[in-house]
């Protein structure tokens, strides 16, 4: 049995990841500070599992973090913790410097400590995991090849730039001090217990609910999307056979523009709950002012997770895009 400190457990990829450590029969510390972000409820059928322990705090608190990793003698810590959504990075760029950069450095440096008074055994089988995006790379014009790990970082928003600075920390602790860390860069996640303020949740809510469904520019924007149980899947590999010090790219073969998710997700509800007056939810699509700085394209190469870790994808996006829009119904 793995004992994992994993933060941001009650988030939409972290809560994914939590289920899937209980299942297999690990022991899981889940380190969240509950913003607008989490829902508990994500983890309702395992908060009584005794191999299950949340503590609300905050991954800025070192001290906290410290007492965790030595109580629980934790081997493996995976960092999902973050301030996640790029609009509110736009607004507020303040909480996610806070978040993103000082929590990751707050959790590095609490590793180190707690890493450096292990066993040699222990130290060799340590792993820092740190979750990450392909948004630290910028943006792609329509013909440029695909994002892999050689790639520039040239973070565009508040949001990816805090990324960047986190995975920047995060590889330097490992080439400076050898704290084991592997970093994981993936491309945008969908499935089930995403917050409702983020992309897909909010063209199903707006379609239900018979306002505009709102889509930014001209909706040509490219995003690669993975489900949220295949980036675990990642994870999961890279903690088992990732090289130290590494990253490792993982995206879901699924380049799609925006405007054709939405027309999807439209098309979907037609047919599972049609508008009552019979006409089709692609009515409601309203193209709505552009993002700031809105990237216009990302996708993934996982060439080097494919051949290095086994990683494939599991099942058709089609598929998966109907059991997320059945499990937000
Ligand atoms: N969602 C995506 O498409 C996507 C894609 C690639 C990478 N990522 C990365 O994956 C990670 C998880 O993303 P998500 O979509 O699940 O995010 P999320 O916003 O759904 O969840 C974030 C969780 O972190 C917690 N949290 C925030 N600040 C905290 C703090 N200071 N201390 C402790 N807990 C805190 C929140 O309460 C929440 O439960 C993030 O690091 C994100 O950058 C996300």
């Amino acid at each position: 049995m793995k004992k994992l400190l994993i933060t941001g457990g009650c988030g939409f990829i972290g809560s994914c990841f939590v289920l899937r450590q209980i299942k297999s029969g690990n022991l899981v510390v889940n380190l969240d500070s509950l913003t607008y972000a989490a829902n508990p409820k994500n983890l309702i059928e395992i908060e009584n599992n005794l191999n299950y322990h949340f503590i609300k705090g905050d991954i800025c608190d070192q001290n906290l973090i410290g007492d965790i990793l030595q109580k629980f003698n934790i081997d493996i810590l995976v960092n999902f913790a973050a301030e996640s959504h790029v609009d509110n990075s736009i607004t507020n760029p303040h909480s996610f410097i806070k978040t993103n950069i000082n929590g990751t450095f707050s959790l590095l440096n609490a590793s180190l400590k707690y890493w450096q008074n292990l066993s040699k055994e222990k130290q060799a089988n340590f792993r820092f995991i740190h979750i990450s995006t392909d948004e630290v790379y910028g943006s792609l014009t329509a013909d440029e090849p695909r994002f892999t790990e050689h790639n520039k970082y040239q973070p565009n928003s508040p949001y990816s730039a805090s990324k960047a600075a986190s995975d920047h920390l995060a590889r330097a602790w490992f080439e400076t001090y050898k704290l084991p860390t592997i970093i994981t860069n993936c491309s945008n996640n969908f499935g089930t217990r995403q917050h409702r303020e983020k992309f897909i949740p909010t063209v199903i809510r707006s379609c239900l609910s018979g306002q505009d469904i709102p889509i930014y520019g001209n909706g040509k924007n490219i995003r690669d999307w993975i489900y949220v149980d295949d980036h675990c899947f990642g994870i999961e590999l890279a903690i088992a056979k990732g090289r130290l010090g590494e990253s490792y790219c993982f995206g879901g073969d699924a380049e799609r523009q925006n405007i054709d998710i939405a027309k999807q997700i439209c098309k979907i509800l037609d047919q599972i709950k049609p508008r009552p007056d019979g006409k089709s939810y692609q009515e409601q699509i309203k193209f709505v002012e552009d993002r700031k700085g809105h990237d216009f394209r990302y996708a993934i190469d996982s060439s080097k997770a494919k051949r290095e870790l086994g990683f494939r994808i599991n099942g058709d996006f089609e598929e998966k895009l109907l059991t997320s829009v059945s499990y937000y119904l």
